[in-house]
């Protein structure tokens, strides 16, 4: 794609880490292409550039507090990111559209949760692509919002948990995206307008592949946004060779995880993460800590800081009554981990990133999903590939010793096991000459080079 060279693309993630990491990945891939990558970061969660020495990285002097940036009101937090970077990120447009020096730029690529994204480049008549660091079936839920308002199944009504939502199949309204801590009548507006970004976009990027979600991606192209290119150029961090070796942690990953799993036998390990947000109650905590110990299986647990609220209450001997059997671990490299062969299960809480991971490396998943997307993605885990089980009679320690048990050892998993490798053979054909993700990859080359910037 010799025409790309000596074009820039300016790069925009939301500051957190499950769109942080795509983001950087998706830079690589549009560098193997030949464009040059600037990556825009605000102070606030900022990058470190030298993991990607071949990118040029812009920090923008925006920064939160730390009662600001608590996830406990999600939606006062983005409103405020949206809100405090609109100034900084025009004058730094500015900058790097003016310099001489500079590739010309061929266009913008931001997440659609920063709308403010768009004006700002609306007003420098800047071409603008949208990458959806989530699925795309949870996304095309997202876009049927107002359709599941009309119909009543929002906001959504305890009483109604286990009904199905047959606009939707196969979901029941307990598997529409919620967000605790955010009233639903804003949620429904942050997720409203996020849905309708695509429409004022020159294009939306999923990392996802065709025969991973075609049916959602096929409504998004029908229904959703008829008149926006979609390009599904995942799972990105399998075509981009760099993914594996740098990483893109906002914490330090514990290498120890991988001496410690060299010692384990084939799949017997289960690995338990619950992402870079997520996070429990102390009782709750308990129960994954029993569960775990009883179950008999070795694990790999990530307690990342604040994942339970409170101190984290590890009960007395816990450790120790382990022999070996538990390792703890702050941040692992889960990249790394899923592809060890001492993997057998992975107990996650289905962010896009941790599901996607999970399938391309053929890892059976305990689903326990708990908030926003994570809801549509554990369902489609367990009921749509079949790839998983999800923790629904409760989070009791005797229901997930079980389900541990019935995933990993248990003839019942057994399907579901074969599945996962199935699904994962899949994913790697995607990214061979002329699979789906590679087209996808050479047409939004394609599309960025026909902008007019
Ligand atoms: C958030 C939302 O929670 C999720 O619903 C949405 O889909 C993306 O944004 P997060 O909770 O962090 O993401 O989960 P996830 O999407 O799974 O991303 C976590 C990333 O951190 C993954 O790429 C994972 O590999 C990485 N990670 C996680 C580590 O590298 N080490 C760890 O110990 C845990």
């Amino acid at each position: 794609m010799e025409q790309s060279r000596g074009l820039r693309l300016i790069l925009f993630p939301l500051p957190f880490q499950g769109h942080i990491n795509p983001m950087l990945e998706l830079g690589n891939l549009l560098h193997s292409k030949g464009f040059s990558i600037t990556i825009v970061h605000t102070k606030f969660n900022s990058l470190n550039p030298s993991s990607h020495p071949h990118f040029t990285f812009h920090s923008i002097p925006v920064d939160l507090s730390e009662s600001e940036a608590s996830m406990k009101e999600a939606g006062r937090l983005l409103s405020l990111i949206n809100a405090k970077c609109v100034e900084p990120f025009r004058e730094c447009l500015a900058t790097l559209l003016s310099d001489a020096e500079e590739d010309p730029v061929a266009c913008l690529i931001s997440d659609p949760l920063l709308h403010f994204t768009r004006s700002v480049a609306e007003s420098f008549e800047l071409p603008r692509i949208l990458l959806r660091t989530g699925g795309a079936a949870s996304f095309a839920v997202y876009a049927a919002f107002p359709l599941l308002k009309e119909k009543g199944y929002l906001p959504i009504q305890d009483s109604r948990l286990e009904e199905p939502v047959t606009e939707l199949s196969p979901f029941k309204v307990k598997d529409l995206p919620r967000l605790d801590t955010c009233d639903p009548e804003s949620f429904y507006q942050l997720i409203t307008n996020m849905a309708n970004e695509p429409k004022a976009s020159s294009g939306l990027i999923f990392n996802t592949f065709e025969d991973l979600e075609q049916h959602a991606l096929a409504t998004l192209r029908q229904d959703s946004y008829p008149n926006i290119p979609i390009f599904p150029i995942g799972p990105f961090h399998k075509c981009d060779s760099a993914a594996s070796s740098s990483s893109t942690g906002l914490l330090t990953e514990d290498q120890s995880c991988i001496s410690w799993l060299n010692t384990q036998a084939p799949k017997s390990v289960v690995y338990v993460s619950f992402g870079s947000i997520a996070a429990v109650k102390e009782a709750q905590f308990l129960e994954i800590a029993w569960g775990l110990a009883n179950s008999n299986q070795p694990f790999l647990w990530v307690v990342r800081p604040g994942f339970v609220h409170g101190s984290e209450p590890f009960p007395r001997g816990f450790v120790e009554s382990l022999n070996g059997r538990g390792h703890i671990v702050q941040w692992a490299p889960q990249k790394q981990v899923l592809a060890h062969p001492a993997v057998g299960a992975f107990w996650t809480h289905n962010g896009w990133n941790s599901t996607l991971e999970s399938v391309c490396e053929g890892v059976p998943m305990i689903c326990m999903p708990c908030f926003t997307d994570q809801l549509v993605n554990a369902r489609y885990a367990s009921d749509v590939w079949k790839v998983g089980l999800q923790l629904e009679d409760g989070m009791e320690r005797c229901m997930i010793e079980k389900t541990i048990r019935k995933l990993m050892v248990e003839k019942e998993g057994e399907e579901i096991r074969d599945r996962a490798l199935k699904l994962m053979e899949k994913a790697n054909l995607c990214f061979n000459r002329g699979g789906s993700s590679c087209q996808s990859l050479d047409g939004l080359v394609k599309h960025i080079l026909s902008l007019e910037p």
